[in-house]
């Protein structure tokens, strides 16, 4: 079926520091965000993009929808991921409102669509660990791209003490993309602000609902840029697959 993506990319990078934000910082000539949009390009169902950006983005900044090969819309981004996510899931409820199946705009034909939510600082993701979530997410409680825990995980107490070793087989790195339904995203969000919850990924919302979504482990590649010493690593994965 048809899905759409959301990247949320209205952060300031704090920890990256400097002007630009990181996701408009070069690497090999292009910008990160126009990079990560690449990526998505060609897959089999995307409808099109929900584009969040800070609101004073420049427009040359702006990225073309050619980049991806369907139409980005661009919504104004919140003071958190989690209201940044939540401004750019307002495109679909506002699109509903009122309008029954196959009469939307083109935007959205109703609550059976996926949404996939990708981070713009994550410019190195494979077309195969998309594809491969992209048949996860046959599961009504949706899927996200995982990676295993490598180092040995142990629980310390207040005095830095070592009160045991965790099973880290039973351990996942939550990374993006994730996909959901849309009309299950939107109330996941929703409820988890109102709750006061700490939304840090969408499963985490959606995990409240009382749902179980799926993991998809990933490829090392799918490094989040965080810090200034990301920029290299990137890099250096992005010319190793030849991007
Ligand atoms: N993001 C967003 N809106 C926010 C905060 C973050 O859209 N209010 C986006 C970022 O642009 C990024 C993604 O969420 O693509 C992941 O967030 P993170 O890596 O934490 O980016 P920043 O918040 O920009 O960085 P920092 O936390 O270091 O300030
Ligand atoms: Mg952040």
């Amino acid at each position: 079926g048809r899905w759409w993506l959301l990247v949320p990319a209205a952060g300031f990078g704090r920890r990256m520091g400097g002007e630009t934000p990181k996701q408009y910082l070069r690497l090999g000539g292009r910008p990160v965000l126009e990079i990560t949009l690449s990526r998505f390009a060609g897959l089999p169902g995307l409808a099109g993009v929900v584009l969040v950006t800070s609101e004073s983005l420049p427009e040359d900044l702006m990225p073309s929808s050619d980049v991806v090969g369907v139409p980005i819309h661009r919504v104004d981004g919140g003071a958190s991921r989690a209201l940044s996510v939540r401004n750019g899931l307002a495109v679909f409820r506002d699109r509903w409102a009122g309008l029954s199946p196959g009469q939307g705009d083109g935007l959205t034909d109703g609550l059976g669509e996926w949404v996939m939510v990708h981070d713009a600082a994550r410019p190195c993701v494979l077309r195969g660990d998309l594809e491969r979530l992209l048949d996860a997410a046959r599961y009504p409680d949706g899927a996200l791209l995982t990676a295993p825990v490598r180092d040995t995980i142990k629980r310390v107490d207040a005095d830095g003490r070592v009160t045991g070793t965790v099973d880290r087989r039973t351990l996942r790195h939550a990374l993006t993309p994730q996909m959901f339904p849309v009309g299950v995203l939107l109330e996941a969000i929703e409820q988890g602000l109102v709750a006061g919850a700490e939304i840090t990924d969408e499963a985490s919302a959606v995990e409240r609902l009382g749902l179980a979504p799926r993991v998809v482990d990933s490829a090392t590649d799918n490094l989040k840029i965080t810090h200034p010493e990301d920029l290299g690593i990137a890099r250096a994965i992005l010319r190793r697959q030849g991007v």
